[in-house]
């Protein structure tokens, strides 16, 4: 589904990825780990488009996107849910799911009902407006406008990032049964907890740089790299 190959992403003068390379297959939830300032976030911009590679590629879906416009890289399937939750504030729950809608390629897919089937708390705010909602609130919301896209490959930066442990729990749920809907996941972390619970490989990166990959049983055993890499 994804194939990021040996790509160097900058900003400005700075090199900040350093020949990354990560691949996805469809139905997988893959986790790509590492402390804070170690290039999560830059290679999920770099897949979107927000900040492309200066060398390397990307391919989805058996097409090259590399450099490809972040709206066209939305309309050909990829949700994006950045890590600072990014709502419109002064429209409603309802209408921030409304204003993303777009129609699934083929058969039936995620509709307003079907994201408050999913976080049945989003329903009864529904007519709040977003600007009000809870840190927890927030991220649900930010990742059901992601699903009303339709995506066939969701990149999520860091979702548990500052909630209440409860909310954690919750949260890992939902992506829980995201995945066995069969959604495409690449989930940012630091939290590796999360991530060992719900995905099945695992990639860690630290200083722009992937020092590891593996199943999450290997990952799980590997305490050399946990302790390195990761926090405890
Ligand atoms: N807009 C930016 N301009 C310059 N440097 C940035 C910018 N965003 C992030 N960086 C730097 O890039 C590195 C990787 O950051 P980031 O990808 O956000 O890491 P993570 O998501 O893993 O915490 C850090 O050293 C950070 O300071
Ligand atoms: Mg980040």
């Amino acid at each position: 589904m994804l194939e990021v190959m040996n790509i160097h992403t900058y900003y400005d003068l700075s090199h900040i990825l350093f020949d990354v390379s990560l691949r996805v297959s469809k139905g997988e939830i893959v986790s790509l780990l590492g402390r804070n300032g170690a290039g999560k976030s830059t290679t999920m911009k770099s897949i979107m488009g927000l900040t492309p590679p200066r060398q390397g590629s990307i391919r989805f879906k058996d097409e090259d996107i590399t450099g490809q416009k972040p709206y066209l890289n939305a309309r050909r399937g990829i949700g994006y849910v950045p890590d600072d939750r990014r709502i419109f504030a002064d429209l409603t729950v309802g209408e921030n799911l409304e204003i993303s809608a777009r129609k699934p390629q083929r058969g039936t897919g995620w509709d307003k009902e079907g994201v408050y089937e999913l976080f049945p708390p989003l329903r009864h705010i529904d007519n709040r407006r977003a600007g009000f909602l809870s840190g927890g609130e927030q991220q649900m919301l930010t990742i059901g406008r992601a699903l009303m896209t339709n995506p066939d490959l969701l990149l999520l930066d860091e979702p548990t990032e500052g909630l209440a442990p409860l909310m954690v729990k919750m949260l890992e749920e939902q992506i829980a049964r995201l995945r066995d809907k069969g959604l495409t996941v690449l989930l940012a972390e630091q939290n590796q907890q999360v991530a060992l619970r719900l995905s099945q490989r695992a990639y860690v990166i630290d200083n722009g740089t992937i020092r590891y990959h593996g199943t999450i049983e290997e990952l799980k055993a590997n305490a050399e790299v946990r302790k390195k890499y990761l926090l405890v």
